[in-house]
């Protein structure tokens, strides 16, 4: 089984997509951890109610109830976490922290990066910059997490025709549908060692 810890700041409707997938058995893994930046968020509620133990986190040590990301390294490692999934994490990851897990973290974004991503370009955001260009599909991404946002390898990517759409939430809430398929199914081929980088491309063997 496949040991997660999922980033959330949310609603937590991709946490949920994944847990719900591994009840099916249709998904190998277990979130041991969950972190957030928020401690009041929704995503924080799905923990209680299926058991997974929650860290909240803060780039500085201010209060006791946030850890550091020095701290969480090693939680990380002591759970032997082996995907680090960032579903809904709004804050910046610190370098020293990608660089502890390379090719190790993975994020969803609601468009087809390379477009309509980066900095600022989150939740509704997103939506409106795809609904005002006028394009005509967008869809998830999947990619690996670096040093800098939406900016990493693409692992995997699903398209959603949005030609008939009349609104930003209309596309959020077809995207959303997407996303809830396409990240337990990269998840899933983590599991199964059926994603590696060939000559600095992401190959998904789909078997
Ligand atoms: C999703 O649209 C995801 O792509 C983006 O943030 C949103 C999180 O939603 N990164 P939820 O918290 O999983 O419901």
């Amino acid at each position: 089984m496949l040991k997660l810890a999922v980033f959330v700041s949310g609603r937590g409707s991709n946490l949920s997509a994944i847990i719900q997938k591994i009840k099916s058995g249709k998904l190998n893994a277990e979130v041991l951890a969950v972190i957030s930046d928020k401690n009041d968020c929704k995503a924080f509620e799905i923990c209680e109610v299926e058991g997974i133990e929650k860290f909240v986190i803060s780039s500085i040590s201010e209060n006791s109830e946030y850890i550091i990301y020095d701290e969480l390294i090693k939680i990380l490692f002591a759970k032997k976490i082996e995907l680090i999934v960032l579903a809904g994490f709004l804050k910046k990851i610190p370098t020293t922290f990608v660089n502890t897990f390379k090719n190790k973290i993975i994020n969803i974004h609601p468009a087809l990066l390379p477009a309509f991503g980066g900095k600022g370009m989150y939740g509704i955001n997103v939506h409106k910059a795809v609904f005002e260009s006028s394009a005509k599909a967008s869809g998830a991404t999947i990619h690996f997490v670096d040093e800098i946002y939406d900016n990493g390898k693409i692992i995997d990517q699903k398209v959603v025709d949005i030609s008939d759409v009349k609104s930003p939430e209309e596309i959020a809430e077809r995207v959303l549908k997407v996303e809830h398929e396409i990240l337990p199914y990269v998840i899933q081929k983590f599991a199964e060692n059926k994603i590696c980088l060939i000559e600095n491309r992401v190959i998904i063997n789909r078997d």
